[in-house]
């Protein structure tokens, strides 16, 4: 066990609302100064290892893009590459890892995989997604609004956002974040795809007083007047064959332009991507001009960035 203090990003719970904006301003200068092609080479002589239990295209892209672009390096593991896949366990994985790199980045299917491997590792561990929550992805989600509508948006009292969908890993991270931010976050999920509800009690628990959370049946309630909408699959990894039972389930959530012409004028849409045209989204909302979602996708890019300069520089 580390004798030294380390910070993981395990849940937005780990990052204060002070933090996260610290965060959100390094962000910004770092996105300013890879424009104008000038170094930011604060992680020179840093690894960071990745563990992938599922598949990804920009989580593992932007953390490789990014630890190259501060100096440094990461190593990529699979579960069918490495000894994972074959029992090893995640305890021995993890002080082996952590003496050969600086930080791990975990997606896995259960969240105590990611506990584990952080209770075990001596470097700061990243949650790159499990079933339970996407961090990383919800602070590129914020920082999109804090970009787009600019940062009072994200204080108490500025912009009302709604999630449409299943109430899952990514709708867990955002009420994680209306939480600390003290914002209004209305979801509305199907019967049975309610978010967990441990997450919600300690959103009203742990909070910011100012945070106002509710959960509805229909898109409609959520979305009137919004000035941010949010959504995501029907079906996450893992749930494939839930995929026709979870179909009709979420008949009538699909983000389209009538939803849009309940919600505020100038409203903007994200997804977490990748999107299922058709169910979840209609591909006018997806391509058109309330959509910020490619944005959206690069922004994980510059705020992991900041994440990792701020988990790796010290040590
Ligand atoms: N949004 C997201 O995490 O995408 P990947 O699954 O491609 O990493
Ligand atoms: N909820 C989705 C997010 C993908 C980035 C999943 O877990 O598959």
């Amino acid at each position: 066990m580390p004798n030294s203090p380390k910070r993981d990003l395990l849940s937005l719970w780990d990052l204060s609302a002070a933090e996260m904006r610290a965060l959100f301003q390094r962000t910004a200068e770092l996105k300013r100064l890879r424009a104008r092609g000038e170094p930011h080479r604060s992680l020179a002589g840093k690894t960071l290892g990745m563990i992938f239990e599922k598949a990804s295209t920009r989580t593992r892209v932007s953390f490789e893009v990014g630890m190259y672009e501060l100096g440094g390096h990461a190593v990529y593991l699979s579960t069918q590459g490495t000894q994972i896949g074959r029992g090893e366990p995640l305890r021995d994985t993890a002080r082996v890892l952590g003496a050969y790199c600086h930080g791990i980045v975990v997606r896995t299917f259960g969240h105590d995989v990611v506990e584990e491997l952080a209770r075990f590792a001596p470097v700061p561990v990243v949650n790159g997604l499990t079933d339970l929550s996407h961090p990383c992805q919800v602070l590129a989600d914020l920082f999109t609004v804090w970009e787009r509508l600019g940062p009072a948006a994200l204080e108490p009292g500025g912009a009302r956002f709604c999630w449409i969908g299943d109430g899952n890993n990514m709708a867990h991270s955002w009420i994680e974040a209306a939480a600390i931010l003290g914002l209004d976050l209305s979801l509305a999920c199907p019967e049975g795809y309610d978010p967990d509800a441990a997450v919600l009690a300690r959103a009203r628990k742990d909070g910011d007083w100012r945070a106002h959370l509710e959960v509805v049946r229909t898109p409609v309630e959520a979305a009137r007047g919004r000035s941010v909408i949010s959504t995501d699959v029907w079906a996450s990894m893992g749930e494939e064959s839930e995929q026709a039972a979870r179909e009709k389930a979420f008949k009538g959530f699909c983000v389209d332009e009538q939803l849009l012409g309940l919600a505020a004028k100038s409203v903007m849409v994200l997804h977490c991507l990748p999107a299922h045209r058709g169910e979840e989204i209609t591909e006018s909302v997806l391509e058109g001009p309330h959509s910020s979602v490619f944005v959206q996708a690069e922004n994980r890019l510059h705020v992991q960035k900041a994440v990792l300069e701020r988990l790796l520089s010290s040590g």
